[in-house]
């Protein structure tokens, strides 16, 4: 095949600062390969610094921060808890592992995160006793929590979710495992609400091979969240448990790896965002890709992933999935908007508000690569691919990428 000759470009790719290799080397000195340790200390006080909040506690993954974060907000079996349709599964299944009920809210056009219409009339139907789950009528209650989710980096509507939020009286727990270094109104993503959490998966914009941290600025929540973290051990000379906890700390090792990380953050968020530039600038003269701009400036995106709407019906009839075969026949990663939950199997009996925008955007959008590591050559494969592929759509002549 033609592509073996090439290597991979890919969608997301982890970039080593250089210094990781030192703080892994101190750990190993002190004798810290535990997960605990004086790294984790720095990267849950670094991680405070660069979100302004009070608490940090690094964990195993940013699942595990969810699930944890959920279990701070009480979610018992089947209290309802809304959450984003168009999302990573992992923002939803944490809220199972407790025997919540799901409630997924459609996404808005704007941000593609939660519409805030559609989260209000969830509200207003769980609290009526209008929903239908999986077992019948659910009964009329107040949700537990809200997630919305920054998804590929794009800040939600903080100030219209925290509004309706605050009206109601539930509180926030914000996914933001895509969002570091994003903003909103000034504010970081994960840091608005009464809980944020981080992922530093191997694909995210930091990365500490694996991890997520739970943030907040309520000191309680972060002192029990760590001390369920640890498998819950009471205070006493033997192990002894009175509530069930969870084995979800990071390791001091993968800690050293976060601070190194963490280090150049600025850094990775303006590669991120000069690689949205550079497809900005080559799809502004191609009628029917659209890209998702920043709606206004309150929202500050770390441009995470790069994403696209292929719309058929201006591209002549070049899809979405013509654009992602193009792309693999060079060797080069790309990636459908994640499939939103409401139409995912494991979810289709749970309830869903919404107006069909989220399947819209699943329909239609791919994910770009977009590592802060692409280079020019990368960035030129890709170019030559979209040209053969877009030529007969181009309107004007491309005006010159310059942005990278
Ligand atoms: C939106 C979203 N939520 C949650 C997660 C879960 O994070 P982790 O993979 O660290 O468990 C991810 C990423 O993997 C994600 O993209």
């Amino acid at each position: 095949m033609q592509h073996s000759l090439k290597s991979k470009v890919w969608l997301s790719s982890p970039h080593m600062s250089g210094n990781e290799l030192s703080y892994i080397e101190e750990a190993f000195r002190c004798n810290w390969i535990a997960p605990l340790g004086p790294h984790i200390d720095v990267f849950e006080n670094d991680l405070c610094r660069y979100n302004g909040v009070k608490h940090a506690a690094a964990l195993s993954s940013g699942t595990a921060a969810i699930h944890l974060g959920l279990r701070m907000l009480d979610v018992q079996p089947d209290d309802y808890v809304l959450t984003q349709s168009l999302t990573f599964v992992a923002s939803a299944n944490p809220i199972k592992y407790l025997g919540g009920m799901p409630v997924f809210i459609d996404s808005e056009k704007e941000t593609w995160n939660m519409c805030p219409q559609q989260l209000e009339k969830a509200i207003i139907a769980c609290m009526r006793g209008e929903i239908r789950t999986p077992m019948g009528r659910g009964e009329a209650r107040l949700p537990k929590a809200i997630i919305p989710v920054h998804l590929y980096g794009m800040p939600a509507n903080m100030q219209e979710i925290m509004r309706i939020a605050n009206e109601y009286g539930i509180p926030v727990l914000e996914d933001a495992a895509e969002a570091l270094g994003s903003t909103f109104d000034k504010r970081a993503c994960g840091g608005i609400g009464k809980l944020g959490v981080l992922s530093f998966n191997g694909n995210k914009i930091i990365t500490a091979s694996a991890g997520g941290a739970l943030l907040s600025n309520d000191d309680e929540m972060i002192t029990r969240a760590k001390f369920l973290a640890t498998q819950a051990k009471d205070v006493a000379k033997h192990y002894e448990h009175t509530q069930m906890g969870y084995n979800y700390r990071m390791s001091n090792i993968l800690a050293g790896i976060g601070i190194a990380q963490l280090e150049l953050i600025d850094d990775r968020v303006a590669a991120r965002r000069a690689n949205f530039n550079f497809y900005n600038n080559y799809f502004s003269n191609i009628e029917g890709v659209e890209l998702l701009q920043e709606p206004n400036e309150k929202y500050f995106s770390n441009r995470w992933l790069t994403t696209i709407s292929v719309n058929p019906k201006l591209t002549m009839g070049i899809t979405r999935d013509d654009v992602m075969d193009a792309l693999a026949a060079e060797n080069i990663e790309s990636r459908p908007i994640w499939k939103p939950m409401h139409l995912q199997p494991l979810y289709t009996a749970y309830p869903y508000f919404g107006t069909g925008v989220s399947d819209e955007i699943f329909n239609n959008g791919l994910c770009l690569p977009s590592g802060s590591n692409l280079t020019k050559d990368d960035l030129a494969r890709i170019t030559e691919v979209f040209d053969a592929l877009f030529h007969k759509c181009k309107q004007t002549e491309r005006k010159v990428a310059v942005n990278f």
